[in-house]
């Protein structure tokens, strides 16, 4: 089943609380639980750069601490004409808290592309190994 518009719609609104003073690169995402629910995040940025935390891993960290753990897809948000991907850090997060979902990427007016984790991070690095 495609993310729903309201679950796209989620995300939009999230993005417009990004914290990018540095980038101006504004980014939302909404996740949406097993159960329906929708978690979203904003990237967040501060001066010591390295430790802005992007607006995937905010959803899935705040959905954690609220005690949900089954997702079943995320959109992700960026005002750009091509599909804006999940950055490695947010892939290996994805991958191990929410496992192989529905990755949809969209932009102010569309939704430009939707992917499997399996495909977006291939080979994974999990606590099957561990
Ligand atoms: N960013 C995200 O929040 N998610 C992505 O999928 C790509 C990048 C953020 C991190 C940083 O605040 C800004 O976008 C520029 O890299």
């Amino acid at each position: 089943m495609p993310a729903s518009d309201k679950l796209v719609a989620a995300a939009r609104a999230a993005r417009e609380h990004a914290v990018a003073d540095f980038s101006h690169f504004k980014v939302g995402a909404a996740l949406e639980t097993d159960t329906g629910d929708i978690v979203t995040g904003c990237n967040v940025e501060n001066a010591s750069y390295g430790l802005t935390i992007c607006a995937e891993r905010v959803a899935i960290f705040k959905a954690l601490s609220e005690g949900k753990r089954a997702f079943k897809r995320i959109v992700v948000v960026a005002d750009t004409a091509d599909p804006t991907p999940p950055c490695g850090a947010c892939r290996q997060i994805i991958w191990e808290f929410c496992g192989d979902i529905e990755v949809t990427i969209a932009n102010l007016q569309k939704v430009t592309k939707t992917l499997q984790m399996k495909d977006l991070l291939p080979l994974p690095f999990d606590k099957r190994l561990l």
